[in-house]
């Protein structure tokens, strides 16, 4: 699965002159038109290309296995999920054994052996449909992508994405089987200390990771917490 993403530089792509873009949706067409993990996601058929920080994330802590059961969180358009299905159902039988449960607001690209649940994760009633889709059985990984619209307000945004953090923690609690593992996207320097302090309480090893398809500029960064105690 490892990968040389070194950028050749003859490769640039030019944008076309269209006067009616505005300057922030021309730097953003030409970033997109010259990232290569933006390449690689469209010849390799991600539906974007977060899917290679999962890539990453596992290729560093090896979290992904065969035949386990995954919740994704903010799984749309669907790259974590493509590139969690690809591992779990290798073996077509893991079809009938193995389980990826997938949420997000917007539509999920069809994935074999993927169930989808649109809706919001903040909805006691979307909680409730996974845990049916679960029907009782342990979850070996909860990975969450989520990350709220922002608005502009630093303390707001990071207000938000902790409390889906805070949501996912609490959730993984509830599903996870011994030794399961939490994957949760945050900002700004990381997990809120007493929010981290009682993750350390619960999971073995817990640290943050940013993995290098995460670009530079965004503050995002994974907090990665393995090997549930047990609730
Ligand atoms: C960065 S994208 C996820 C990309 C995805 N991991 C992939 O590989 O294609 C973040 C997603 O989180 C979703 N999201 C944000 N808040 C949510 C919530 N409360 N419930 C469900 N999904 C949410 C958004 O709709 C968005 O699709």
């Amino acid at each position: 699965m490892k990968k040389s993403y070194s950028l050749n530089q003859n490769l640039k792509e030019k944008l076309k002159p269209n006067k009616k873009r505005t300057l922030s949706s021309q730097t953003w067409l030409r970033r997109q038109l010259n990232d290569i993990y933006v390449k690689s996601a469209k010849q390799e058929g991600y539906a974007s290309r977060a899917a290679y920080k999962l890539i990453e994330i596992n290729d560093k802590y090896k979290i992904l296995k065969p035949n386990s059961k995954i919740v994704d969180l903010g799984a749309a358009p669907g790259g974590w999920s493509q590139v969690a299905a690809k591992i779990l159902f290798k073996n077509p039988k893991n079809l009938e054994t193995a389980k990826l449960i997938a949420v997000d607001l917007l539509d999920i690209t069809h994935i074999e052996g993927v169930e989808t649940i649109k809706g919001d994760f903040t909805d006691t009633a979307i909680i409730e449909e996974i845990r049916n889709k679960l029907s009782g059985e342990k979850a070996n990984l909860v990975m969450s992508d989520m990350a709220p619209n922002t608005t502009g307000s630093k303390s707001l945004d990071h207000l938000r994405i902790m409390n889906l953090v805070e949501l996912t923690f609490n959730f993984a609690c509830e599903v996870l089987a011994d030794n399961g593992v939490m994957i949760a996207k945050v900002f700004q320097g990381g997990t809120e200390a007493k929010l981290l302090a009682e993750i350390k309480q619960k999971f073995k090893e817990v640290g943050h990771f940013k993995p290098p398809a995460s670009r530079k500029e965004s503050s995002e960064i994974y907090l990665i917490a393995r090997g549930f105690k047990g609730s």
